[in-house]
């Protein structure tokens, strides 16, 4: 039986991977190393930069929700299938991270402040219900792909580096989404949705610029 103290060392752990720059290891190799590093002028590299730095904050968000699910969220049948998500959010994280340097940027200062109201509402959710706590899990996975679809759509064109990681995140943040949902997730009705998509915004525009 893990004891509190072992959590709480292993939340810590997991916060610290995923908030210290290059502390955390992907799994599968980024999909942005096979291709060439593009010209960007001034104003595209600012944009990508932008766009990449709001993508690894919500990794950091998907981090810390799926760690607070995990704290408090029975998750019987789904744990592994949880698990397995998470750690693919890892990788995204990761590859977000290497391009943001790549890009001569760097995550958000916002980044900390994000992970802690993230990982309370992904507690809190699980307290509630397992139900309450995939739905949460599924809506953000959901407005993930809206974001993603966006940005894809106004990245530099020569930007192929940061479009392939985008791309292969999208595909993985649908499939994550679609087994919250099987799962047994509540479907958020769309007022609900458009209160997230508020909030979200909050995060979208300030760590764009931070
Ligand atoms: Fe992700
Ligand atoms: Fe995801």
């Amino acid at each position: 039986m893990i004891s509190f103290l072992d959590k709480a060392v292993l939340q810590f752990d997991r916060a610290l991977q995923t908030l210290v720059p290059h502390a955390a290891t992907a799994s599968r190799p980024s999909p942005a190393d096979p291709l060439s590093e593009a010209e960007l002028d001034q104003d595209e590299l600012k944009h990508s930069s932008g766009l990449m730095r709001i993508n690894h904050t919500g990794e950091v968000c998907a981090q810390a929700l799926y760690a607070g699910q995990a704290t408090t969220a029975k998750l019987a049948e789904v744990r592994q299938e949880m698990e397995h998500a998470a750690d693919e959010e890892i990788d995204h994280l990761v590859w977000c991270e290497q391009r943001l340097y790549d890009l001569g940027s760097k995550p958000s200062i916002l980044n900390p402040l994000f992970y802690g109201a993230s990982f309370v509402i992904g507690a809190g959710a699980g307290l509630i219900s397992d139900k309450l706590s995939l739905g949460f899990v599924a809506a953000t996975e959901d407005q993930v792909c809206v974001h993603l679809k966006k940005h894809m759509a106004t990245l530099p064109s020569q930007d192929e580096k940061s479009r392939a990681v985008l791309t292969q995140m999208h595909i993985d943040e649908a499939k994550h989404k679609a087994m919250a949902l099987d799962a047994g997730g509540y479907a958020f009705p769309k007022p609900i949705m458009a209160i997230m998509t508020q909030v979200s915004k909050v995060m979208t525009t300030t760590t764009y610029r931070v």
